[in-house]
């Protein structure tokens, strides 16, 4: 069997409960590799993980290799293969008698976390990691971590795979489609309420959706503003952040990275812009994202805009360039 080193921090966490066994049960990275699973969390929470553990172990799965439990993000990240940055506070809590509300606040609190992670990443974490941002704010907590890593030879992504899954889900059931009839369904920009789920581009049995559905004042009084706010709903429906489709959306998008990308489809992930569509450069971005024959990932050229992507693609653009901005002092 090959092994491979998979780290997860906020392992105690509620994405982190949905999401360990599917990463050593040999759906993620297939029956022929044996998972060796770092679970890092904080000093104050790192014991429960003991339990975690033995839940893993209980499940009994061939792929299972060696699992610990460490709050020492250095000693979890080295030589991992692939890092899963879930652990950071979610909207919604309260803290020092404050409910967090505003991506600021997150921005703030979640920001500082990912300075000492992205550094240990990069110096500890193999030369080809690939490492994956859930915990939000995820597009400017993986700038930080990426700045801070400092290491080109590693590719960070952020996670946008739910927004995808989110869109595709909607446009399938407007359409009376199944979902797996929908191809290229691209998230630009943040993930955020400002992201662009596209509709124009993605296909239906390989026609645009916006084409197949024929109902613009839908598409852009309904559709959109129901996968941007997505999130939101479900924290005011649940009562907290989601869970289950988010754990299942890290491992969607650490399956398209690992496997070949199809002709006429993509993936959706944000990662660091070389100025592709007139992004600015090192924004860490939603775009329409291929793997390679060689492993290697690419941004997908050529997708055509109408005037409708392109001024939304600027209000997700302006967002993240103000976030950048507000942590500015994390990343110089
Ligand atoms: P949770 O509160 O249940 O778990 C988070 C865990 O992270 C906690 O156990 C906490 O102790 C741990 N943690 C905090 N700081 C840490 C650190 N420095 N190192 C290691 N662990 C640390 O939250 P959750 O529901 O699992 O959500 C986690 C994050 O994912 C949140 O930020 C949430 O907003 C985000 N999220 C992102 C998406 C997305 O699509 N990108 C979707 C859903 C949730
Ligand atoms: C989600 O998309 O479900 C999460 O990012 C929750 C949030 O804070 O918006």
């Amino acid at each position: 069997m090959k092994e491979i080193n998979v780290a997860v921090t906020g392992g105690a966490g509620q994405i982190a409960y949905s999401l360990l066994p599917r990463l050593i049960s040999g759906e993620t990275f297939g029956s022929d590799t044996r998972v060796n699973l770092r679970l890092i969390e904080i000093p104050q929470v790192v014991e429960k993980l003991e339990g975690t553990i033995m839940e893993l172990i209980d499940c009994g799965f061939d792929q299972t290799g060696i699992l610990t439990a460490t709050s020492d993000i250095r000693e979890g990240v080295k030589d991992a293969d692939w890092v899963l940055l879930v652990g950071s506070i979610p909207r919604g809590i309260v803290i020092d008698g404050k409910k967090i509300e505003e991506r600021s606040d997150l921005l703030k609190i979640n920001g500082g976390i990912f300075t000492d992670q992205g550094k240990a990443i990069g110096e500890l974490a193999k030369q080809n990691a690939k490492i994956l941002v859930v915990g939000n704010p995820a597009n400017t907590n993986a700038l930080i971590g990426m700045n801070s890593a400092n290491n080109s030879s590693q590719q960070w992504f952020a996670m946008t795979a739910l927004d995808a899954n989110r869109a595709k889900a909607q446009l399938a059931q407007k359409a009376s489609v199944d979902i797996s009839s929908l191809k290229n369904m691209i998230i630009w920009g943040n993930h955020s309420p400002t992201m662009y789920p596209d509709p124009y581009n993605a296909t239906i049995n390989g026609k645009s959706a916006a084409e197949v559905i024929d109902d613009n004042t839908w598409l852009e009084n309904d559709y959109l503003p129901l996968v941007q706010q997505r999130g939101k709903a479900v924290i005011d429906a649940r009562g907290a952040s989601s869970a289950a489709s988010a754990a299942n959306a890290a491992i969607d998008t650490v399956k398209a990275v690992e496997n070949y990308t199809e002709p006429g489809d993509c993936f959706s992930a944000a990662i660091a812009s070389d100025g592709s569509y007139g992004v600015p450069k090192g924004l860490i971005f939603g775009f329409p994202l291929r793997t390679r024959e060689s492993g290697e990932i690419e941004i997908i050229q050529g997708i055509e805009l109408n005037d409708f992507a392109k001024s939304k693609i600027k209000i997700t653009t302006e967002e993240l360039e103000s976030e950048r901005e507000a942590v500015s002092d994390l990343i110089s």
